[in-house]
């Protein structure tokens, strides 16, 4: 990326784009597992105040910052800071952003290849007429297979360098026009299914939506925050990086209204096609990152055309999944080429294989390395916390707090276009609400 490039054909191009990093792993996979592990409607209704307060006012100004500098986001963040007369050092923000975006795709590559397994395992017509029990017996044994964990890692970590290394982003971008739409339907049919064919489609709604506070603790909150930055792929630069190429006439709050409602919305598709499954077959909620992949199974195994159907869902989440980690790898792939003078294949192998040797790791932390520790962490584990819970918000908060308390606010007000009350809400939120609101969990967090 340098000051000369190309832009987004058009408004559409870049909401693909955005909304292609934003849905994936982390609403069908990560949303319900978390929501199951930290007590139902506590988390969901926290993790919703944070996507609004806290999400979009960052999501916005990642965006307005890549388009005001038109470069990456490590570059963006220096460029923005010396033109608004501030100290090179925000530069940093941008660095941990890429060594977060590392990180996560190690372990995010691990989860691909189950769904690309699944894909497999459901298309053999393996799940037909299984029980919870039985479902629940092939994921823990194939958790226990290592071999094959390591074949599907191997196999997602490659497709996901093979798009990048080729520059076909943007071809998986347009693809993912009509691949994302049938992910939402084939959604919606599970979700008839949780409300036709179980019993349990009112506790479902009760689980995640009525209010529990009495199960909201520091603990959940910091949960909450941290999949809000995880789930719209903020804190990482990589919506610095999409902005780069935004032209000056998009409307950043109409795009960011777009991009949160799509996410927000799969998301809880997610959850209520899950839970009545989790409920009806007396399944545990807290069981952990194997929900879906219990769960879901089970529905596919006793619908008619469930085969079909579920070997459909699982192709449709692997391409959610290749829009996400794509975006991943762009921003690790761009620093190299830019630091060194390795090329974009020579930098993508090297990015790759590094992410793929740290994703073993993570793989190895569910069978014969689930006794290896890190802070009372398998590998896998403290990756995840490391990134989500500490990460991604501390990054985050950096960048609101520069750009609520280090940027010009006029120049910001009129690049959204704001007047009078609008005004007035998003300074109050994006100056006070959102930082405040970060640093008030990581407080109560370390007071327990
Ligand atoms: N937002 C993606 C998801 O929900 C994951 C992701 C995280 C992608 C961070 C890019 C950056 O699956």
């Amino acid at each position: 990326m340098t000051s000369t490039h190309a832009q987004w054909g058009s408004r559409l191009g870049f909401i693909l784009a955005a909304t292609g990093s934003a849905v994936g792993l982390g609403n069908i996979w990560k949303f319900p597992y978390m929501t199951g592990v930290s007590g139902g409607s506590a988390f969901v209704i926290t993790y919703l105040l944070c996507i609004t307060l806290i999400g979009v006012p960052i999501l916005v100004m990642e965006w307005l910052i890549g388009r005001r500098a038109q470069m990456n986001p490590i570059q963006a963040m220096e460029h923005v800071a010396v033109s608004e007369r501030r100290s090179p050092a925000w530069k940093w923000l941008g660095v941990s952003g890429v060594l977060g975006a590392f990180l996560i795709l190690s372990f995010y590559s691990v989860i691909g290849g189950w769904a690309l397994d699944y894909l497999f395992l459901t298309g053999s017509g393996k799940f037909s007429d299984m029980t919870g029990k039985e479902t629940g017996a092939v994921f823990e044994g194939f958790l226990a297979n290592s071999g094959s964990l390591l074949l599907w890692h191997t196999v997602f970590m490659a497709l996901t360098m093979g798009i990048v290394a080729m520059g076909v982003t943007s071809g998986l971008e347009r693809a993912s026009k009509i691949m994302m739409p049938a992910l939402a339907v084939v959604l919606l049919i599970l979700v008839a299914n949780g409300i036709f064919a179980t019993d349990s489609f009112g506790r479902t709604i009760e689980f995640l939506f009525t209010p529990n506070w009495s199960a909201v603790n520091g603990n959940v909150v910091l949960a909450a925050l941290g999949h809000a930055f995880f789930t719209l792929s903020l804190g990482m630069g990589i919506m610095t990086a999409y902005g780069a190429y935004l032209g000056k006439d998009v409307n950043l709050l109409g795009a960011a209204r777009t991009v949160v409602i799509l996410d927000t919305t799969i998301a809880l598709m997610a959850g209520m096609a899950i839970f009545p499954l989790v409920f009806s077959h007396g399944l545990e909620p807290s069981s952990g990152p194997g929900l879906i992949f219990v769960t879901l199974p089970i529905a596919f195994g006793n619908m008619p055309a469930g085969t079909l159907l579920g070997t459909l869902f699982f192709i449709l989440l692997t391409f959610a999944a290749l829009t996400s980690s794509m975006s991943l790898l762009e921003p690790v792939v761009a620093l190299l080429e830019q630091k060194t003078p390795l090329g974009r294949k020579s930098a993508t192998l090297i990015a790759g294989a590094v992410i793929w040797l740290l994703g073993v790791a993570s793989l190895l932390s569910f069978n014969h390395w689930s006794d290896v520790q890190i802070l009372g962490n398998s590998i896998f584990d403290f990756l995840d916390k490391l990134t989500s819970k500490f990460m991604l918000p501390l990054t985050g908060l950096g960048i609101i707090i520069f750009s609520g308390w280090f940027m010009n606010q006029e120049s910001i007000r009129k690049e959204l276009g704001l007047q009078g009350t609008g005004y007035q809400i998003w300074s109050i939120v994006s100056r006070f609400v959102a930082p405040l609101g970060v640093i008030a969990v990581f407080v109560s967090m370390l007071m327990g």
